[in-house]
């Protein structure tokens, strides 16, 4: 049976909000969601229209009454109902993110947020004083950070493997955007509209994630920025390209090149981090191969497997065996069930498995909504910018 049907006696109730007909993460959600057995879906607005939401629940299998059109009457309704959600996964566009976390929140609702947490900084902050003040669970969909080897990374340079981390190279490269898709018939898309994706589109969409596996993998903030950012495709309005050049906590330096416009390429999320010792480069694309260089011996090739050869942490994050891939779907429904058992362990007070409880967290989220201030700002001055985050 698993850990939470054998601590709650039924599986957690969960209501989403966005994931509609043509969303790409909605489907990725529900899927993780379900993936371990920990979560139902029970309730759900999957547009911001009343009409096409009440439909769209109900194809996806909600009963009628819970397929709602608004998610306030979904929380107004649900915090009442005997058998109401636990919890409330949020796959809007970006702006809607901070609304509707924290009505969610306000509700008595542990929250699962895709990101970027939010599109402005003082949204952000208020979020992560009032996760804490609530005590509610808060995880941000940084799914990259549940990949195993992921895991095994950052376990590795926690027990010192790599010694002290001296250098880092994030990257995240796409090519979606490498023609003109805001020309198309079906137009731009809120991504390019800055009040409903926020002030940069490849900051928020993908540097955000990448910003967040290198501080995942090093255990370091970065604390100053250096930024190249704009549109590589003439007439372009927002963002498709960004070269930071990064210092983190400890004095490492590093470099994050992310962009939607390179033609051809695919989800080319990478990263290399160098220590004293060694070091180690995975690729997304890739995802059951860490390579690890040591100083003074030959390189080696990890490969994902589940035969105790691998840390705990990354043991954890595994499901099948040697030679089996798993990849993106896998990584979000880790996140979902480390969720679970988090909100399983505060809502019977009994404590959860602690290797559960490294997902990420709306703090994490306001670190990579002041990464991308800082980016713009240091473009409007042309010089370095500080993004610590003092809370
Ligand atoms: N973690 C990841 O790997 C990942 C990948 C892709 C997208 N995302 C994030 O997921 C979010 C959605 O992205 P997408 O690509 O699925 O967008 P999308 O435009 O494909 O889908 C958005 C969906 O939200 C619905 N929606 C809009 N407003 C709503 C509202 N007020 N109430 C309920 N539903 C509403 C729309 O009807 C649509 O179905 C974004 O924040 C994006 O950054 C994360």
């Amino acid at each position: 049976m698993n850990a939470i049907i054998q601590r709650l006696g039924r599986r957690l109730r969960l209501g989403v909000v966005g994931g509609g007909p043509g969303s790409f993460i909605g489907p990725v959600h529900r899927t993780a969601a379900r993936r371990d057995a920990r979560f139902e879906v029970v309730a759900g607005v999957l547009s911001s229209d009343p009409e096409r939401s009440r439909a769209a629940g109900q194809a996806i299998g909600l009963a009628a009454d819970r397929a709602y059109g608004d998610w306030r009457e979904l929380l107004a309704v649900e915090r009442v109902r005997d058998d109401g959600i636990d919890a409330v996964a949020v796959m809007t566009p970006n702006a809607g993110h901070y609304p509707v976390a924290d009505a969610a929140l306000d509700a008595g609702f542990d929250v699962i947020c895709d990101k970027p947490l939010t599109t402005t900084l003082a949204d952000a902050l208020k979020l992560v004083d009032k996760v804490r003040s609530s005590g509610l669970v808060f995880c941000l969909t940084h799914n990259y950070s549940a990949y195993p080897m992921v895991r095994q990374a950052r376990a590795m340079v926690k027990a010192g493997e790599l010694g002290e981390i001296r250098q880092v190279q994030l990257e995240y490269i796409q090519g979606h955007l490498a023609r003109r898709v805001e020309d198309e018939a079906t137009g731009p898309g809120w991504r390019f509209d800055a009040e409903l994706g926020g002030g940069s589109l490849v900051l928020g969409d993908i540097g955000t994630h990448a910003h967040h596996l290198g501080a995942f993998v090093t255990g370091l903030d970065v604390v100053q920025v250096m930024a190249d950012v704009g549109s590589n495709l003439p007439g372009r309005r927002v963002d498709d390209y960004a070269a930071l050049l990064l210092r983190f906590a400890n004095g490492a330096r590093g470099s994050m090149w992310v962009t939607n416009a390179a033609a051809g390429a695919e989800h080319g999320l990478a990263f290399r981090a160098f220590g004293d010792q060694g070091g180690l480069e995975w690729h997304q694309e890739q995802p059951n191969h860490l390579l690890h260089r040591r100083l003074g011996d030959f390189p080696r090739l990890m490969t994902r497997r589940l035969d105790g050869l691998m840390g705990a942490e990354a043991e954890h994050a595994s499901r099948v065996g040697i030679g089996h891939p798993e990849g993106y779907q896998e990584a979000f429904a880790t996140l979902y069930a480390d969720a679970a058992d988090a909100i399983a362990a505060r809502l019977t007070g009994q404590p959860c498995d602690p290797l559960a409880l490294d997902f990420p967290t709306a703090l994490d989220g306001a670190k990579g909504i002041k990464l991308i201030d800082a980016a713009l700002e240091s473009r409007r001055t042309g010089t370095w910018a500080d993004c610590r985050l003092e809370v």
